[in-house]
């Protein structure tokens, strides 16, 4: 059996995240989704709508998706891939040649596909207004919706 993994937020899911999937899957048998955590989006300096649970179990309805698994740390891919016996990780080619994922080819295949052009879910949170545009790199963006959970 072929096992892949990939990382991701997965906040408000849109097409992009479904063909993302969806291609990851078709490499393989047994798709695992490490899902970045509440914690570890702080860290990253991301907040998402969808608490962990909430995107999770979205998640988990998905077709494609066989397991999701926490994504807390960035050191912790390695550990992912031994312990799940990982034979690709698979990101989106946002990631393309970043040192956090070129050090697993020693350890397994890594396989960078092409961004769904035209989406993400901060372009949606900000054309929706839940979130000044992002792209005022002097402006630290306050995202209207904490303020109405
Ligand atoms: N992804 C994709 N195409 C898009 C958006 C996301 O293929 N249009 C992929 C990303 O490359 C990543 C995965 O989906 O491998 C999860 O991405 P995530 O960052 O959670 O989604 P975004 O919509 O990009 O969220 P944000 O705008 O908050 O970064």
């Amino acid at each position: 059996m072929k096992r892949i993994l990939t990382y991701g937020t997965f906040d408000l899911l849109h097409y992009g995240h479904i063909r993302l999937l969806k291609r990851a899957k078709e490499l393989g048998d047994y798709l695992i989704v490490a899902l970045s955590t509440d914690e570890f989006n702080d860290i990253k300096g991301k907040k998402a709508y969808h608490n962990y649970e909430t995107r999770k179990e979205m998640l988990e309805a998905i077709r494609y998706v066989d397991l999701v698994i926490p994504e807390e740390t960035w050191e912790q891919k390695l550990d992912d891939v031994k312990n799940y016996h990982v034979d690709v990780v698979v990101m989106g080619s946002d990631w393309a040649g970043s040192d956090r994922f070129e050090y697993l080819n020693d350890y397994c295949e890594v396989v960078y596909l092409d961004r769904t052009e035209g989406i993400s879910t901060t372009k949606i949170k900000e054309e929706l207004g839940l979130q000044e545009p992002v792209n005022h790199v002097d402006q630290i963006p306050t995202p209207r919706f904490e303020n109405q959970k």
